[in-house]
This record gives C-alpha cells, structure tokens and sequence, in this order.
C-alpha cells in the first residue's frame, strides 16, 4: 500500500518506515522537523531500498497537506506528527491543543478530500491516568491527568466520530506504554532535544558521559523498591504494531484501540541495572522527590493486539538496554555527529 507517515522523521516514525518498506509498503513522509533533522530520513535510505519521498511542511497547514494527498495519493495514513513533552504541555496548552488535536482535524479533513479512509494513530496510555486496576485494559476508564493526555484522548475522540459518520473509514488508535530502544544497525535511534524528560535517554546520555547523574524521581512509591514501574516496549516492536494495524485497518471499519505494551513492567532500579549491564559501567544516581504528575506503575494488558492485530512484541529487557547503548556510543550527539 501507499502509506503516508506524518511525523515519519521522528524515533518511532523512522523506525515504523524500515518496518513498512520492509513489507513492501511504499512510504512518504511529512515532517516539519521541529523535534527531528532530515539526516535521519538519509539514514532510513541507507538502511532500505531507499524509495522515500518526502515533503516539508506542517501537519496543520491545508496546502502542505493537498499537495501531499494529491502527489501521493496514500491508501492509509500513520499519523505520528505531535507534540509529546508531559511537563511543556502543562506551560503550552493552547500549542498542545492547537498541533495535537488541531492537526488531526486537518489531516482528517484532506483525507477525505481525496477519499483516504484508513488512519492509524499515535495514541499513549498517558490517556487512562490513575490506574483503577493493572493492568490497564481499553475497557479501562479514561482520565488523563496532562494536557498532552487529554489531547491525545481529544484526537482519539475525533477519530472516532469520523470513523462512525464516514462510511468505510477505519481509524486505528494505538496507545503506547513507554518506546525504548534503537534499531539494530545503531544508525538511527532516539535523539531528544535538550536534557531527556524520559529515563532511557537520559539514562544512556550518563553512560556516555554527556549527563552526570540520573536524578531518580521517587522513592517511596508502594512498588517493589519504591520506584516508578512502567512496561517498556522495544521501538522496532512498536514498529511492527504500525505495520500489522495498516493491514487490520485494511480489512474493517469503524475506530478501535489497542494498547501495544509488553505486558511486563520495570522499576527506575531495575531500567538502570539492565542499562549497567548492557554499558558495562555504573550509572550514577541521585535520589529526589517524586515528579509532579507521576504515578506509581503502569503495566499493559495488550491481549486484544494479539488476537487482533496478530502483533506480540518480541524484544526483551536486554534487547531494549544494548540496542540503546549501541545507538548512543555510536551516536554521543546523536544526529548531529
Ligand atoms: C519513566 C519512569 C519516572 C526520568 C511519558 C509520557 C508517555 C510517553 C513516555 C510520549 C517514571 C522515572 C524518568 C528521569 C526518573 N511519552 N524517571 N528520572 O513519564 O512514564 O511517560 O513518556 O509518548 O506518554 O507520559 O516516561 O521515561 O519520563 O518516566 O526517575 O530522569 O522513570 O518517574 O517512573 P513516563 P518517563
């Protein structure tokens, strides 16, 4: 299929461009590279059969997107372009609002000007909040706690509504746990801008000796060691949910969500041990108190994208830790080596 990946220059989304070429799927990407850098569509090149068209623009802007929809033409849309930052959400909410839940508005609106009818989007689990029970189900209530939750959750609701009123639309809503990792190649992987919010980045800046210390945020959580648990899935598994949510979307209708988790979770302690293990040198930590908008553990039930989508993630702890510690002594600045 033709496959339109906005945000397709961002970790998850050039991980999921391997992954669709992969399966013979022929791929373009949108991207502003306003959290990306077009060296890594090159890398994407050279690591496939290199048929990547690309166009430059925002995901909000109408002409961008006609262009795009003309030229391309795409049988189904990944849509990845966001903002993802849980604490800038809370200073920006209008530029959280106006991109996340804005920008679907306006890719759904040229997708029907050319009659697209499958979406597959970029949800996160950040959409259920205070976990009721664990682990979290879809069934699960919703209550997200952040505005990039709730704007995730907003997206997810607009989706759904289109999917309902728009006969032969399929709209897939995959809400992620927490993407770790990196392609085995190590040539491309996750680059975040300024200093890391989430752990494994800031973790492997430590151990590459850009970053002194990992502050561990909470230690009195009612977890085994008192750390925050979450369920880590491997990048290139998450991929491969995008890839099998296309073909699901090609046969049905209607909106439907999947959480594409692991199923397993792990503390701060233990993310750092594994990491240990993987570099081969100690981490330095420092203790401080828990981080405003945190909760204790998360863990997926993603037993509905098994028998569903045919998708498992397959990659372990270790796997998750090396692939990392691989990209990041290959990559100290990331992109901009
Ligand atoms: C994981 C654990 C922290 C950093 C968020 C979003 C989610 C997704 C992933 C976008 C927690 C602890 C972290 C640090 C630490 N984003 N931690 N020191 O908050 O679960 O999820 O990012 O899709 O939607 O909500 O991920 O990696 O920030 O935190 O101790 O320097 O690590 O307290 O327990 P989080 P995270």
């Amino acid at each position: 299929m033709r496959v339109l990946v906005t945000g397709g220059a961002g970790y998850i989304g050039s991980h999921t461009l391997l992954e669709l070429m992969a399966q013979g799927h022929d791929v373009c990407v949108l991207d502003n590279y306003s959290n990306a850098t077009p060296e890594v569509l090159n890398r994407v090149r050279g690591l496939s059969n290199g048929n990547v068209t690309d166009f430059t623009g925002d995901v909000r802007d109408p002409a961008i997107l006609n262009r795009v929809m003309q030229d391309f033409r795409p049988e189904a849309v990944i849509h990845f372009a966001g903002l993802k930052a849980v604490g800038e959400s809370e200073e920006k909410p209008l530029l959280y609002y106006d991109v996340n839940v804005g920008g679907t508005l306006a890719l759904l609106h040229a997708m029907d000007r050319v009659g697209c009818k499958n979406i597959i989007f970029s949800s996160s689990a950040t959409v259920y909040g205070e976990p009721v029970y664990l682990p979290y189900d879809e069934a699960h209530p919703t209550a997200p706690m952040s505005v990039y939750g709730q704007s995730k959750l907003m997206a997810e609701n607009i989706l759904t509504n289109w999917a309902k009123a728009t006969a032969g639309t399929s709209a897939v809503l995959l809400r992620y746990f927490n993407p770790v990792g990196a392609h085995h190649s190590a040539k491309i992987g996750e680059d975040p801008k300024d200093i890391p919010n989430n752990l494994m980045p800031f973790i492997a800046q430590v151990a590459v000796g850009k970053r002194d210390a990992l502050t561990v945020f909470g230690e009195d959580y009612d977890t085994p060691d008192g750390t925050g648990l979450r369920d880590y899935i491997h990048v290139v598994d998450l991929a491969r949910a995008h890839v099998a949510a296309i073909n699901y979307a090609d046969k049905s209708t209607g909106a439907r969500p999947f959480n594409i988790g692991t199923g397993q979770s792990y503390s701060v302690r233990d993310m750092v041990a594994a990491f240990e293990r993987a570099c081969g040198s100690p981490i330095k930590t420092k203790q401080a108190p828990r981080r405003a908008g945190d909760i204790a553990a998360m863990q997926a039930d993603a037993s509905r994208a098994a028998a569903e989508l045919g998708w498992t993630a397959e990659h372990g702890l270790d796997d998750m830790t090396a692939s990392t510690w691989a990209w990041q002594s290959a990559n100290p600045n990331g992109y901009d080596n």
